[in-house]
């Protein structure tokens, strides 16, 4: 059997710069958006990433016809046929869950199963069809299958129990093209949510409070298509900010939307990293000691974001003190502190709460990702690390970074990504 591994040479600091890319969590929204819209929808600053191109097939097996094509992705949707989508297909991602407010709002029907993704707990889907049930469809689970049906999508006030972020842009792309007004409260007000809005809103949909804790939708007859711009992907520029931080060098971001990462950059400058921006390029600089933080707690946006979580958890595993961390959103987000103790980190779990005391230095390891953004944390820590690390599993991380590799090459961390046998596994070197 064969496996893919990065091997990563830690303990020189980053001294580069690097184009932050399109966001995974805008683009998955919107492409599947682009099924309510007549014509061909381009998109452009499309980040490469497995999920996109899961997303691609899905719409490509609907009827409609989608052509990934570097960074541009252009749909059109006039001839979707189908509104079923398998379960090997719904199991590829969180986000095929998206698939179901478009579904509706074109079809009036879709049959779904429960959606895969990262393993961060439960992750159930119960806010979806609620509030989906509240716009008039008809949802019965067959065994594993979901099956919605509608004979008309009306509007509604939708008071949502969480801020969720998936439940929040299901909503929108169901009311877009509904019968009437549907008021959102108590909405996620994440970034993305707003891109989603201004995308479909160039098609000609009325949302207006995107962004904010309630939306409005006004049901419009019909969408027409449009040109868009991805914003950039926040996450991914923590991602880089973080790989500086752990090896205690500096980086110019371009392409950033700082307003969007408020919240990680006060929590960067309270470690000692030094920031500066200009015309929407960052510079951070983390020469010197890093302290700890005493309290960091994950939030819906605009708290600090729980994908962010796992990537500082890798910088201040060799801060000067003791850092605590209270992961709030998912309940089962912390299996990369495993990984990372093996790197030699000081990191204790007790329910929510993660307890990290600083150590000198961490050393290179074996290590395995089991999620997406806890994956790209191992690779921050092994940026900072002593000697060589071995990263497994990147499957997870080929859904969310484009070309990680060459990023971080490009940022001076020496990194080879290769096939390997598996018989070797568990041996030092690849
Ligand atoms: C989105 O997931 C993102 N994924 C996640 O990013 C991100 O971590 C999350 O939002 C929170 O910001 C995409 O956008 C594709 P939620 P989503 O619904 O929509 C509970 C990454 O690494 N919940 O806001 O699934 C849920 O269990 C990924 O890029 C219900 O209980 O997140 C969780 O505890 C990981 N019932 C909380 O809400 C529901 O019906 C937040 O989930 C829906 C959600």
């Amino acid at each position: 059997m064969a496996d893919e591994i990065m091997r990563i040479t830690g303990g020189t600091p980053v001294r580069g710069e690097t184009t932050v890319q399109g966001a995974k969590n805008s683009v998955l929204p919107i492409m599947a958006a682009a099924m309510l819209c007549q014509g061909e929808t381009v998109l452009t600053n499309v980040p490469q990433l497995s999920d996109v191109y899961a997303a691609s097939r899905i719409l490509n097996r609907l009827g409609a016809h989608c052509t990934p094509d570097g960074h541009t992705v252009t749909i059109n949707a006039a001839d979707i046929c189908r509104a079923e989508i398998p379960d090997a297909d719904m199991r590829a991602m969180r986000s095929t869950i998206m698939f179901m407010g478009p579904l509706l709002g074109r079809m009036r029907q879709c049959t779904l199963t429960r959606p895969g993704g990262c393993a961060l707990g439960a992750r159930p889907i119960n806010l979806h069809l609620d509030a989906m049930e509240k716009m008039g469809v008809i949802i019965r689970c067959t065994g594993e299958q979901i099956v919605c049906t509608a004979d008309k999508l009306h509007g509604a006030r939708i008071p949502l129990a969480f801020p969720s972020v998936g439940v929040t842009e299901n909503v929108i792309m169901a009311a877009v093209l509904a019968e009437g007004e549907t008021v959102l409260t108590n909405a996620a007000r994440e970034p993305e949510i707003a891109d989603l809005a201004g995308y479909l809103n160039r098609c000609g949909a009325k949302i207006r409070g995107a962004g904010e804790g309630t939306i409005v939708i006004e049901g419009v007859p019909q969408l027409h298509a449009a040109e868009y711009r991805i914003m950039p992907d926040r996450i991914a520029a923590m991602t880089w900010l973080c790989a500086a931080a752990a090896s205690r060098g500096s980086i110019t971001l371009r392409d950033v939307r700082t307003g969007d990462l408020e919240n990680c950059l006060d929590l960067l400058r309270r470690a000692g990293c030094k920031l500066g921006e200009c015309d929407g390029t960052l510079f951070l600089d983390a020469g010197g000691v890093l302290r700890s933080i005493r309290e960091i707690v994950t939030m819906p946006y605009p708290g600090f974001p729980t994908d962010a979580q796992a990537l500082l958890m890798a910088v201040l595993a060799t801060a000067h003190g003791t850092s605590v961390f209270d992961e709030t959103i998912f309940e089962d987000r912390y299996k990369h502190a495993g990984e990372l103790v093996r790197m030699g980190a000081d990191i204790r779990i007790k329910g929510t709460a993660a307890v990290v005391e600083g150590v000198h230095c961490l050393h290179g390891a074996y290590v395995e990702a089991m999620d997406l953004r806890g994956g790209a944390a191992l690779a921050v820590a092994a940026a900072g690390a002593e000697g060589q690390t071995v990263l497994h599993g990147l499957h997870h991380i080929d859904r969310g970074y484009d070309h990680f590799a060459e990023v971080f090459n490009s940022l001076g961390i020496r990194t080879e990504r290769m096939v390997i046998s598996t018989s070797s596994r568990g041996k030092t070197s690849a």
